[in-house]
C-alpha cells in the first residue's frame, strides 16, 4: 500500500499559485460580477443568456424539455440505463429531460452484458477515487486526474450511490487518498475523459485511453454536502444555494453546477473568453466551430487561432458531443438578417443619409394613409409587419398600405411591391400617454394569393429573443421617411447611425422604462429619428453580420437635441409576445 496525493478537485485553476489570478484584492474582484444582472438568478436554463440544448426549446427565458417527437428524425439508437433502445440520441435526451431517471447508457442497441459503472474507491461512501467500467470493457479502471475537469466532477455525483445533492456539485478540497495496490492497476495507465457540461451521466462523457510515461494523479472526489461550506465574506452564493469562492465567479468554470457563476460577469479572470452578453466561457470554446456565446463573438475572427492540439490515443466511447452538435446542425434554420446583396454604403431622419439601394434596406416598409408615408414598418417574415402601436388604429385596417421596396415615393423606383392590410394587433398593454409597449402588428393580405406574401426584393429582419444580444455604444442603424433637419418634408428614405444608450432616465426622468424602451443617438444629437420616421426599424448587425430589430421608432423630445436622444420600443422585450402572434416557428432561431 502506498499513498499518494491526489489533488483532485483541485485541478491546477484552484491553485491559486498556479493560476493567474487578475488581482487578490476582493474588492476589484467583486467588480467582476454585475449585481443587477445576478438579481435575475439567471442559470443554464436561461435562454436570455445562453442557448439551450437541442432536446430543449426556449419558452419565456427558460429553456424547457422538447417532446421527442420534437427531434430531428435522423440519428442512431441508443441506449438507456432502463435497458430500452430509443431510435435517436435527442429522442433519449429529451425523454429524460421530461422524466429525470432514464439516463443515457451506451450509442448503439441495448446489449445484455452492457454496463457502466461508477464507484469511489477510497475512504468513505462520500470520497475516494473515481474507478469506472465502461460498458465494452471487463475491468474498472481509474481516470487520470489531468482529464477530469470540473464538468465531470459535477457528474460524478449523478450516478454514483454517493449523492447528497444532485444539484450543487462536488466540494473542492484538499484530500489524501489511499492509492489501490499496485497489482490492481498499472499505474501508468488511466483513462481520460471529456465532458461538456449538458450531460447528465458520466457515460456521455468521451473516453480515451492515452500511454504516459511515469506516474498520473487519478482522479478522485469528495461529495458536496449542506454543511460542507459555509457561506462567508469571500462567498459567491449561487443559484441552486451552493456557496463557491468569490474568486471562482467569472472564471468561465461552472463551478456552481447551474452556471450561475459565469453569467453576470463584466469581465473573465484566468483562461476564459467574455461573451458580449456578459456570460464567460472556458477559451477552449473560442473558434472551436461552435457558436457559444448568443452573441455569436466566440466564433469570429478565428483565422490564425490555434486550438489546443489534442494528443489522444485510443478512443473508448462514442463521441455523444459531436452527436449532440449533429443534431443542433439538423435543426431548422431561419432565413433572416442577411442582406441578398451588399453594397459599400456611399457617405451622405435628421442628419442622415440617403439610401440609395433598396437591397440595403430590405427590411423596412412605408405604411401608407390617404395621403404619403405616415409610418415606417419591418417586415419580420411571413407576411408580417412590426410597427408602432401609435401608428395604426385597428378601426382604420383597410386603409393601410404596406409599401416594400420603397425608396421615394415621389419617385417611385420599379421594385416596389405594395400590399394592402389583412389585421392590426395592437399590443394590449400599449399606454399612448406613456408610449409603453408601443407596439404592434400588422398582417398583410398577401398578393395575388391572400395569405402568401410574395416579396422578391425584401428580406425579413430578425427579432431579437434576449436583451443581452446588443449592449449600449452599440452601433445601429435608424431609417425611414419622416421629417429632417428643421422639420423639413423627406421623400427619399434616410439613414444614419446611432449608438444605443444606457441609463436613459438621466433624460428622460419618470418617463423612461428600462425593460421595454431603448434609447440610442449621438453626443451630440445631430442623428435621430423625427416624425414620421415612427414604426420604422433600429437595426443592429451582430458579430456574425446577423441584422436584428432591435428597436421600433416610438418617441423623442423634439429631434436631433443633444441630452434628449431618441426613444424606441425594445423588441426583445416583446420575442413572446411576437411569437404568439406569428407563430413560433417563424421568429424562433434556435430550438422551436
Ligand atoms: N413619434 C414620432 C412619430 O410619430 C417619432 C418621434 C421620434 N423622435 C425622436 N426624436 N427620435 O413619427
Amino acid at each position: 500500500m502506498k499513498l499518494v496525493r491526489v489533488f483532485l478537485l483541485l485541478l491546477c485553476f484552484y491553485l491559486s499559485f498556479c493560476k493567474p489570478t487578475l488581482t487578490s484584492d476582493t474588492s476589484q474582484e467583486e467588480d467582476l460580477v454585475e449585481a443587477k444582472c445576478l438579481a435575475k438568478k439567471y442559470t443554464h436554463l436561461s435562454c436570455n443568456k445562453v442557448f439551450c440544448q437541442p432536446w430543449q426549446k426556449c419558452v419565456e427565458g427558460t429553456c424547457v424539455c422538447k417532446l421527442p417527437y420534437q427531434c430531428p428524425k435522423n440519428g442512431t439508437a441508443v441506449c438507456a440505463t432502463n435497458g430500452r433502445s430509443y431510435p435517436t440520441y435527442c429522442q433519449l435526451k429529451s425523454l429524460e429531460c421530461l422524466h429525470p431517471g432514464t439516463k443515457f447508457l451506451n450509442n448503439g442497441i441495448c446489449k445484455a452484458e452492457g454496463k457502466f459503472s461508477v464507484s469511489l474507491y477510497g475512504n468513505t461512501n462520500s470520497e475516494g477515487i473515481v474507478e469506472v467500467k465502461l460498458v465494452d470493457q471487463d475491468t474498472k479502471m481509474f481516470i487520470c486526474e489531468s482529464s477530469w475537469s470540473w464538468t465531470c466532477k459535477v457528474l460524478i455525483i449523478l450516478p454514483s450511490r454517493f449523492i447528497y445533492s444532485i444539484s450543487r456539485g462536488a466540494l473542492d478540497i484538499q484530500r489524501r487518498f489511499t492509492f489501490p495496490e499496485e497489482t490492481y492497476l498499472n499505474s501508468t495507465e488511466c483513462l481520460h475523459v471529456h465532458c461538456r457540461g449538458y450531460e447528465t451521466s458520466l457515460a456521455e462523457c468521451t473516453f480515451t485511453k492515452r500511454r504516459a510515461k511515469g506516474y498520473q494523479g487519478l482522479a478522485g472526489v469528495v461529495c458536496y454536502t449542506e454543511n460542507a461550506e459555509l457561506p462567508t465574506d469571500e462567498s459567491f452564493q449561487c443559484v441552486n444555494g451552493k456557496y463557491i469562492s468569490q474568486t471562482k465567479a467569472c472564471d468561465g468554470v461552472n463551478d456552481c453546477g447551474d452556471q450561475s457563476d459565469e453569467l453576470c460577469c463584466k469581465g473573465c479572470r484566468g483562461d476564459s473568453f467574455l461573451c458580449k452578453s456578459g456570460v464567460c466561457i472556458p477559451s477552449q470554446y473560442k473558434c472551436n466551430g461552435e457558436v457559444d456565446c448568443i452573441t455569436g463573438d466566440d466564433e469570429v475572427n478565428c483565422e490564425g487561432f490555434a486550438p489546443a492540439t489534442q494528443e489522444e490515443t485510443e478512443i473508448l466511447t462514442a463521441d455523444m458531443n459531436a452527436e449532440r452538435k449533429r443534431i443542433k446542425s439538423l435543426l431548422p434554420k431561419l432565413s433572416c438578417g442577411v442582406k441578398n446583396s451588399v453594397h459599400a454604403r456611399r457617405k451622405r431622419v435628421v442628419g442622415g443619409r440617403p439610401a440609395h439601394h433598396v437591397e440595403d434596406f430590405p427590411w423596412q416598409v412605408g405604411i401608407k394613409e390617404a395621403d404619403g408615408i405616415s409610418c415606417g414598418g419591418i417586415y419580420i417574415g411571413g407576411c408580417w409587419i412590426l410597427t408602432a402601436a401609435h401608428c395604426v388604429r385597428v378601426s382604420k385596417t383597410h386603409r393601410y398600405q404596406i409599401w416594400t421596396s420603397l425608396l421615394d415615393w415621389i419617385r417611385p423606383n420599379r421594385e416596389i411591391k405594395v400590399e394592402l392590410a389583412n389585421r392590426i394587433i395592437i399590443h394590449e398593454k400599449y399606454n399612448a400617454s406613456t408610449y409603453q409597449n408601443d407596439i404592434a402588428l400588422i398582417e398583410m393580405k398577401g398578393y395575388p394569393n391572400p395569405k402568401v406574401c410574395k416579396l422578391p426584393k425584401s428580406t425579413p429582419a430578425c427579432v431579437p429573443w434576449s436583451p443581452y444580444l446588443f449592449q449600449p455604444n452599440d452601433r445601429c442603424i435608424v431609417s425611414g421617411w419622416g421629417r429632417g433637419k428643421d422639420k423639413q418634408k423627406v421623400f427619399s428614405l434616410k439613414w444614419g447611425e446611432v449608438n444605443l444608450i444606457g441609463n436613459c432616465s438621466k433624460f428622460y426622468p419618470n418617463r423612461f422604462y428600462e425593460k421595454e424602451m431603448q434609447c440610442a443617438g449621438t453626443a451630440d444629437g445631430s442623428i435621430d429619428a423625427c416624425k414620421g420616421d415612427s414604426g420604422g426599424p433600429l437595426v443592429c448587425t451582430d458579430a456574425n453580420n446577423v441584422t436584428y430589430v432591435w428597436g421600433v421608432v416610438s418617441w423623442g423630445e423634439n429631434c436631433g437635441k443633444p441630452e434628449f436622444p431618441g426613444v424606441y420600443t425594445k423588441v426583445a422585450n416583446y420575442f413572446d409576445w411576437i411569437s404568439y402572434h406569428v407563430g413560433r416557428s417563424l421568429i424562433s432561431q434556435y430550438n422551436i
